[in-house]
């Protein structure tokens, strides 16, 4: 299979916030927004895999700065890295400001997408081959990343958390 760059897998959304869609705050409720991420998550794990693919794990949310009512919210998502069935996508979101359409960031977070078959088996995805420094960047923590998600879920050992350990121990 050829390796595949991330902006293969690039994937943007741009939508309104929506009063149906605020808090009592009028801002963005929280879910909304998780909601919007995985759909564009799971375009982009599509992408890149050709195959059906489904959420495996949210790995990290960060709701760093409310995200008013009427904003135009722009989530950006592209594949981090890619394992044997599985692929880290890491999301950005951005609002725009309404008069100079100036962007600042809001939030962001990390998805673990499975590709499987027709029955639902985890298959195997291309390589992701990194191109620019911050993709190299969230390439070489994603298998960190990785392990501390198997374990949380208690599906990994934690002494066989190789690059955990020594982020802690070296
Ligand atoms: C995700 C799913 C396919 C994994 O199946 P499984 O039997 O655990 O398969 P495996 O153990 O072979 O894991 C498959 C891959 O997922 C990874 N994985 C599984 N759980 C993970 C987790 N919590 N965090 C990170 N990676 C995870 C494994 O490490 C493996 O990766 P690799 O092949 O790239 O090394 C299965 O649990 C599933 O179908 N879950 C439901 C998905 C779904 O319906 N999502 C929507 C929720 S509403």
């Amino acid at each position: 299979m050829r390796a595949k760059t991330p902006s293969e897998s690039r994937t943007v959304m741009t939508d309104l916030v929506l009063p149906s869609e605020t808090n009592p705050l009028n801002n963005l409720f929280g879910g909304e927004l998780l909601a919007r991420m995985d759909r564009a998550a799971s375009i982009s794990a599509r992408r890149h895999s050709r195959r059906i693919t489904v959420t495996a794990s949210v790995n990290h949310v960060a709701f760093n700065r409310a995200v008013p009512l009427g904003s135009v919210v722009t989530v950006e998502a592209a594949v981090s890295r890619a394992f044997k069935t599985s692929m880290e996508i890491f999301i950005d979101v951005w609002i725009e400001d309404r008069f100079t359409g100036e962007r600042t960031k809001a939030n962001e977070a990390i998805y673990t997408f499975v590709a499987v078959d027709d029955t639902g088996k985890p298959t195997e995805v291309p390589e992701l081959a990194p191109e620019t420094d911050l993709e190299k960047e969230r390439f070489a923590a994603a298998l960190r990343r990785k392990q501390l998600s198997l374990v949380l879920a208690g599906k990994l050992k934690p002494s066989d958390a190789t690059e955990l350990k020594a982020l802690f121990l070296d």
